[in-house]
């Protein structure tokens, strides 16, 4: 039997910084996942971007977000002078574009959505995008430049967070998660594929897409289900990036990492676990990037890429305690993972140390979707 503070189900961004910062504070940790930092997480195309990706409607979901897109230089700094390893963190900036003048009525709409909430954004004409990104096409008419929406290579940063989760000596089991053993309303511990049980203060549920099915739990206690995303990795020579910004449309975006990479991405589909790459998407990922950024014909097509993103009811985070004692949750970051890391983690950690909920994650409490009677509503 083997005893720990915490048990982190899940290796993808949010779980391994949360178990990095846990270990930091001197907590014994566990960390389950068959392959960890290979799921949503190595998927993703790191985007930082609060502010082109606010919605109506997530007043509170944004403010997290810029918490966290403040947060990420400092985290960064760290994570990179405790491991010596380099995350490719960008202050690029982010230009949002239109193909044509519905699309331009549009941005038109964002942008003064983006004024009203005090947001940094900069709109443009279609002569001041092509001064930012000159092989933009030449039909754009216009768009939006924010230069604090920023980029992180989310495959280098996952590295990064495994080196650091080892070198402050978090343990990890690769064998999987038999069951969350859980007693009257309280965890009592966990038992690994092996049969291994480990007995564990806390069990934090950070499985992304999967956590919605965790073995022992009940079953509509963390509701996620899985969103597929699917991505493109085209390739050209060093220097010949076709663009310096990540470069967004209303239905494409495409994030160059500096070194020849560029990211396109991404499909919205509700496909439950499916993890297949289609024709189809591929087809109007390029159709649509290449009605942006025409240049993308020369590059290689590297990798088709698929994550399943955990999303919620709400599209917003389950950040917190849950309602099973010993339980609590960092999952449920749909569209926001990468970004939402360095304040997950910062929270989790400042719970399981015995601190109270931090009033910014309060609105994203898991129990937030249960009535008074505790049915789910
Ligand atoms: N945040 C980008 C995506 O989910 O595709």
């Amino acid at each position: 039997l083997l005893t720990s503070d915490l048990a982190v189900i899940g290796g993808g961004a949010v779980g391994l910084a949360a178990a990095w910062k846990a270990r930091e504070q001197g907590l014994e940790v566990d960390l389950i996942d068959p392959t960890p930092g290979k799921g949503a997480s190595w998927a993703a195309a790191g985007m930082l971007a609060p502010v082109t990706e606010v919605h109506y409607g997530e007043e509170a979901l944004l403010r997290l977000n810029l918490r966290s897109a403040e947060r990420y230089p400092s985290f960064v700094a760290e994570l990179e002078s405790r491991t010596g390893k380099n995350v490719g963190y960008r202050k690029s900036g982010t230009v949002m574009v239109a193909r044509d003048s519905d699309e331009n009525e549009q941005l038109g709409e964002l942008w003064r959505f983006q004024q009203r909430l005090g947001l940094p954004s900069e709109r443009l004409s279609s002569r001041e995008c092509r001064g930012l990104e000159p092989a933009l096409a030449p039909s754009v008419r216009g768009g939006i430049f924010v230069e604090s929406d920023h980029q992180v290579d989310n495959r280098s940063l996952v590295g990064a967070l495994l080196e650091a989760c080892r070198k402050a000596g978090v343990r990890f089991h690769t064998e999987g998660l038999r069951e969350v053993n859980v007693r009257g309303n309280r965890l009592h511990g966990i038992v690994l594929e092996n049969g291994d049980e480990v007995s564990c203060g806390s069990v934090l549920v950070a499985a992304g897409a999967a956590s919605g099915s965790i073995p022992g739990l009940p079953p509509a206690m963390i509701p996620v289900r899985p969103v597929k995303g699917q991505l493109l990795h085209l390739h050209g020579p060093l220097g010949s990036d076709v663009a310096s910004h990540t470069v967004r449309g209303l239905d494409v975006y495409a994030v160059p990492r500096g070194d020849g990479r560029l990211v396109v991405g991404a499909t919205v589909e509700e496909r439950g676990f499916d993890k297949h790459v289609t024709a189809g998407a591929v087809y109007t990922l390029l159709r649509d990037v290449y009605e942006l950024l025409p240049g993308i014909i020369e590059l290689e097509l590297r990798e088709t890429a698929v994550g399943l993103r955990p999303g919620t009811p709400d599209n917003a985070p389950l950040i917190g305690r849950a309602e099973i004692e010993g339980v609590m949750c960092a999952t449920g970051h749909y569209r926001n993972g990468i970004l939402l890391t360095p304040i997950t983690a910062e929270a989790i950690a400042e719970i399981v140390t015995g601190g109270d909920e931090p009033e910014y994650i309060r609105a994203f409490s898991p129990l937030r979707f249960q009535s008074r009677s505790g049915a789910l509503t």
